[in-house]
């Protein structure tokens, strides 16, 4: 039907005809003479409709945006003055010969000529195939497609095989909710959708298959957030026989080479890498943004003692954490911005922000100070702080004081937040691994041990014998990929002993019977031969988003949900007619 896209075409064409198909992304007429951008996947041309030929001319007074046509003409260098540096195509423009319409379009609920999408992402989600019209989609996608690609090309050339395991299921527990799917056959049963293929890669590593991966879709029922979705993809790697070292070094490599090839960008060879401890210790997060240099100081033991029981209730707490985070030139921020910024901090749980604008401290000593709680701190706290934070003329220091969850995750979002509006973001890509996590978290309202990865991650070998003792200081063998603030890849070498997997499960408070009717399958499969293994899973969409500068893992999926897991395309989830539930052997009732 075509000889090119229309953005391809460019001065080398001149001359030539060609044909092309495409949408009309705009329709102006100038002076007797109608211009026609035309659209297709790879980009725009300027069709020239001149009255010269009445009945094309005709024809093209018709068109309307959105219109399917084909068109054949001919390549001509566009009038001098008129070349347009901005379209790859832009020194050319195709004198219409031939115009088909190949089919009319209602106006569009949606402005597709502009770059950056105005409309509302209901209306956006709603008629979806429209928004994905434009070329900022189009361009996502196609940079979706080409990740997808090399890293499944550097898995093949790494001797790994391409498995599909199955969607219908059973729970494999990843900390969300399950979808659940009714069976017909087995009335009253249910499959559970996969959070993730964890169990069945386990699985083909006992089958002896070695080297594992698969673009693979997730379905977790969890809140939702911009960087989350219910349905989402990973990319889902296993290997048999190899330690931490092995899997790392295989798996930065496969990310420097898609940087390389898909950005054009270097990666730091080797990544850094940090633990678990020192990145909350400094970030106050399992996944710092390397970005931004602020790191929170610990200041407990400066404020045990002081007369202000929000600093020395936390600091004297085993459980509390007193952390002072000096923004430098901070001094200039107004009451007006501070309290915002105690707003802010009141999201992830903070009772208050207290802070010290650090004015003239160099010339003044204390005098030089200014802040709503000098009046609580002794000099030796005063000098203690200002020695440890390194603070300056001109600087502020913000403070947090609570529980040590509630100042990691209130203090380190502050500082990504200050990092993004006082511009100390460093440019480039900044990757890290985590290492050296706990294998255990307390819950405090369920009074247990709960898994921080997944319940089948293998303790460090030399933890073994106090896993039972002394849970909580246990660390366990998982890894975790960071880029600039997302965690795009999580894994971890497995447990490959089934009494190692049988205590783990006790731990975390699953009875043997309960660990027989929910895992039996793997607790059997253990017993057979099983290899050392680990692997680890990377979030394709959350990659794809960093990687294309996109705001949400929405703009990179082409049919994502809502923030309600719901589609506004297709109007799922909808009701089902009395018949199927009476087929599934169900029937619903009020939500209690
Ligand atoms: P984990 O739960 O850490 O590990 O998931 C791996 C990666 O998947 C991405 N991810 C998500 N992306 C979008 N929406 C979501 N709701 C979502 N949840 C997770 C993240 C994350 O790093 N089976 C293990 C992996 C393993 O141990 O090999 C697992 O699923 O980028
Ligand atoms: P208050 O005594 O509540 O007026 O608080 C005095 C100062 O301490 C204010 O600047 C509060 O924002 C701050 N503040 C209160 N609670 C905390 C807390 N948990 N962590 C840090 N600062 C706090």
């Amino acid at each position: 039907m075509r000889t090119h896209y229309c953005g391809d075409l460019n001065g080398s064409h001149d001359g030539q005809e060609v044909v092309l198909c495409g949408w009309v992304h705009r329709r102006r007429d100038h002076g007797g003479v109608i211009f026609v951008d035309l659209r297709d996947r790879d980009g725009l041309v300027q069709v020239v409709f001149d009255p010269d030929r009445a009945e094309i001319f005709a024809r093209a007074e018709q068109v309307r945006s959105e219109f399917v046509l084909r068109v054949k003409g001919r390549v001509r260098p566009r009038p001098e003055g008129t070349v347009n540096p901005d379209l790859p195509t832009g020194e050319i423009e195709v004198l219409g010969l031939e115009l088909e319409i190949l089919n009319a379009a209602a106006t569009p609920p949606i402005q597709l000529e502009s770059h950056v999408a105005d409309a509302s992402e209901e209306v956006r989600l709603r008629y979806r195939y429209l928004d994905l019209r434009r070329p900022e989609m189009q361009a996502r996608l196609r940079t979706r497609s080409q990740v997808s690609r090399v890293m499944r090309r550097f898995l093949d050339e790494h001797g790994f095989l391409d498995i599909e395991t199955p969607i219908l299921t059973k729970s494999t527990p990843e900390g969300a909710r399950d979808y659940l799917v009714p069976s017909r056959t087995h009335p009253g049963e249910f499959f559970a959708l996969p959070q993730s293929p964890q169990l069945f890669k386990q699985l083909l590593m006992m089958s002896g298959m070695d080297r594992y991966y698969q673009v693979a879709r997730c379905f977790r029922d969890e809140d939702l957030r911009a960087d989350r979705q219910p349905e989402f993809t990973q990319l889902d790697i296993e290997a048999s026989f190899v330690d931490e070292e092995t899997l790392m070094g295989l798996m930065e490599s496969m990310i420097r080479t898609l940087f390389e090839e898909v950005n054009g960008e270097t990666l730091p060879n080797p990544f850094p890498r940090m633990t678990y401890a020192e990145a909350m210790r400094r970030y106050g997060s399992d996944r710092p943004d390397l970005r931004v240099a602020l790191e929170l100081i610990d200041v407990a033991d400066l404020m045990d003692g002081v007369d202000f029981k929000v600093f020395a209730g936390p600091a004297q707490d085993p459980e509390g954490r007193v952390a002072a985070l000096r923004l430098p030139g901070g001094g200039s921020l107004t009451r007006k911005e501070i309290d915002g910024y105690t707003q802010f901090v009141g999201i992830y749980g903070a009772k208050g922000l207290a802070y010290i604008k650090v004015n003239e401290w160099s010339s003044k000593g204390r005098e030089g100070l200014q802040s709503p709680i000098l009046k609580f701190l002794p000099d030796a706290t005063v000098e203690g702080i200002m020695a440890r934070t390194g603070a300056e003329d001109g600087d502020l220091i913000f403070f947090g004081a609570d529980k040590a969850r509630v100042v990691n995750e209130s203090i380190g979002a502050l500082r990504v937040k200050l990092g993004e509006d006082r511009g100390l973001m460093a440019e480039g890509w900044h990757p890290l691994w985590v290492v050296d996590f706990p294998m255990f978290e307390h819950d405090p309202n369920a009074d247990r041990w709960v898994a921080l990865h997944h319940p089948f991650t293998a303790p460090k070998e030399e933890q073994l014998d106090s896993l039972s003792s002394d849970p909580g200081s246990c660390l366990s063998r998982a890894y975790d990929m960071v880029l600039n603030g997302t965690e795009v890849g999580g894994g971890s070498i497995r447990i490959h002993r089934e009494a190692v997997q049988r205590q783990v499960f006790e731990l975390l408070k699953i009875s043997d019977e309960q660990a027989e009717e929910r895992f039996g399958f793997l607790l059997q499969a253990l017993k057979f031969g099983c290899p050392p293994h680990g692997g680890i899973a990377f979030g394709l969409d959350r990659l794809v988003m960093l990687m294309t500068g996109a705001q949400s893992i929405r703009d990179v999926m082409a049919f994502p949900k809502t923030q309600t897991a719901a589609c506004l395309l297709t109007d799922a989830p909808s009701a089902v007619d009395e018949a199927q539930l009476k087929e599934l052997a169900l029937r619903l009732r009020q939500r209690g």
